[in-house]
């Protein structure tokens, strides 16, 4: 072989390997382009799939008084392991992605990712001997607001609350969320495992004496709170019920159910 003729084949060899790598980065630089323009476009908040709940290790029961029995308390212990199941599903979510996350800013904007996870392991196993549940109408406001008052925080006892025999009728379980209705007709609270956290944010030992408080209800104005004043959203207890709600209702319905907020 003639050694212009073999300088000839390898320098075609050579550009050839020279072309290939040329194209592979070039799509690859387009390749992270186009991938930040979608990111860019949906908001650059990854909309992450849904991660398997575990079970939290220790949870605790508050408290049932003795006037609660028969089917009531069957449903209300039923109500309050709703409770940690949604809590267990917002954790190990809040666990895998941060505050990485289209839920979480949705609801809790740049807010403080360790706030929400104390808050929401405390609404599960934080102990609760003094948080006394009762099924007796002791300050007359059941019968004052039928079909109207599903149970009450009690002003005279702060650590107490009524459960009224509306209850049980007016409050769905947990796992018929999305069935009558996305999350903007159908309030959080109609849900009885996530309308016990509301319940349970009234008593002082829970909420840190007021620690987390009531601070908007209306959804337009906790969308804007967790834009706006994310410090408050994180101690916002509607924030909170609307989070769960979105948790949940995304990790057993696809796509969940969240509506036209
Ligand atoms: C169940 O609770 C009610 C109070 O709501 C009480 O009047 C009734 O005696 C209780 N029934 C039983 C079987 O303990
Ligand atoms: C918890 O949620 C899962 C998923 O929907 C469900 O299969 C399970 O029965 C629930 N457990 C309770 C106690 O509600
Ligand atoms: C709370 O206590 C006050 C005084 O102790 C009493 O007048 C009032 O009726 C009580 N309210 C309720 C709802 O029990
Ligand atoms: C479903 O929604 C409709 C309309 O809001 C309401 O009348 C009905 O009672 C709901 N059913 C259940 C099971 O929640
Ligand atoms: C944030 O929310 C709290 C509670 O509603 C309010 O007191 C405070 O003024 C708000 N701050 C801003 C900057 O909007």
């Amino acid at each position: 072989m003639k050694p212009t003729a073999y300088r000839a084949r390898h320098g075609i060899a050579l550009s050839a390997t020279f072309i290939v790598v040329a194209i592979l980065v070039i799509s690859m630089v387009f390749g992270i382009l186009a991938d930040r323009k979608f990111n860019e476009k949906s908001g650059q908040t990854p909309n992450n799939p849904t991660v398997a709940a575990t079970a939290w290790d220790d949870p605790v029961l508050p408290e049932l008084y003795k006037t609660c029995n028969g089917t009531h308390l069957e449903t209300l212990k039923s109500a309050f392991e709703e409770t940690w199941n949604v809590t267990s599903f917002a954790r190990s979510r809040l666990l895998a992605y941060g505050t990485n996350d289209r839920i979480y800013q949705r609801w809790f904007g740049d807010g403080s990712l360790y706030t929400v996870l104390g808050t929401i392991e405390a609404l599960a196993e934080v102990p609760k001997k003094d948080v006394l549940f009762r099924c007796d109408d002791v300050d007359g406001l059941c019968a004052a607001n039928p079909s109207y008052y599903a149970g009450h925080h009690r002003l005279n006892a702060t650590q107490e609350t009524v459960i009224c025999d509306y209850f049980y009728t007016a409050k769905k379980p947990v796992s018929e969320i999305c069935s009558n209705g996305t999350l903007a007709e159908v309030a959080p609270s109609k849900y009885m495992g996530i309308d016990m956290v509301h319940r349970y944010f009234h008593v002082p030992t829970v909420n840190l004496d007021g620690y987390i408080g009531e601070h908007t209800e209306e959804v337009d104005e906790i969308l804007s709170m967790a834009s706006k004043n994310s410090s408050f959203a994180v101690r916002n207890v509607d924030s909170y019920l609307y989070y769960l709600a979105d948790v949940y209702s995304s990790a057993i319905v696809p796509g969940g159910c969240l509506g036209d907020l």
